[in-house]
């Protein structure tokens, strides 16, 4: 009896243990000042943009991250405007963070990643099989609340052009940093919102891979 209860006490605290992994998990994450200058040239990176469908196994830096983030809605005005245009200003997309650690939202105010799930669901974020394989998988969710009580009938396009102009920021970013990248409509939306636990008033609009290209084979491992 005496062994019971102390088995029962040990699992007991391995339990605790867990929870309050899982729970550190989850705190916020901050971001590396990005850096907000340098690049290549504006018309070399519109020559190279396009989208690519393979992915090599390297992960972002934070720092490349940060960067990533900041070139796709980040802030660079001290009104709070971002990189990219919003209709009325209404900033109303918000970019999930699909990484091999977890989910997180960007806090573009806070240069920071707030935590929505802990693990890699990064295949979740589409229904083509090389989104798994991407180092991060965005997914750019609309606050259809932000266009107040009486929304435009345009509302919806609004928030598809919105998410346009930052998955374009997020092209340009690529091409300069030598990443790969391919924007995609090709989502499971109503599983993914499940997952992301999304409030009826959120829209996931698109989603887009990121990462660093797939290595060619070498001429030894064609043979
Ligand atoms: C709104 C939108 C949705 C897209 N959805 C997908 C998609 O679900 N899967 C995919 O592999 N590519 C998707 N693409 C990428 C296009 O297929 C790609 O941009 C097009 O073939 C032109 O190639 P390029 O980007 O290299 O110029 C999408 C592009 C846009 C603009």
């Amino acid at each position: 009896m005496k062994r019971t209860t102390s088995l029962l006490r040990l699992l007991l605290i391995l339990m605790g243990f867990s929870l309050i992994t899982a729970a550190q998990d989850l705190k916020p994450i901050p971001l590396p000042a990005p850096q907000t200058s340098g690049g290549r040239p504006l018309m070399q990176v519109l020559h190279d943009r396009k989208s690519t469908r393979e992915f090599g196994p390297a992960k972002l830096s934070p720092q490349t991250l940060s960067n990533l983030l900041w070139a796709a809605f980040g802030i660079n005005r001290p009104d709070g405007r971002r990189t990219a245009p919003s209709a009325m200003n209404m900033q109303e997309i918000t970019i999930y963070v699909a990484t091999p650690d977890g989910v997180y939202t960007y806090d573009a105010k806070a240069n920071a990643l707030d935590p929505v799930l802990a693990g890699d669901f990064r295949a979740a974020t589409g229904t083509q099989a090389f989104v798994k394989d991407a180092a991060v998988d965005l997914v750019y969710v609309a606050d259809t609340t932000k266009a107040g009580a009486n929304p435009s009938p345009d509302a919806a396009m609004y928030n598809a052009a919105d998410t346009g102009f930052i998955a374009e920021n997020v092209y340009l970013y690529c091409a300069s940093e030598g990443l790969v990248v391919v924007v995609r409509a090709s989502v499971d939306k109503p599983a993914l919102a499940k997952l992301l636990k999304l409030q009826p008033t959120q829209a996931i609009i698109l989603a887009q891979s990121v990462g660093y290209p797939k290595e060619p084979a070498t001429p030894s491992a064609q043979h």
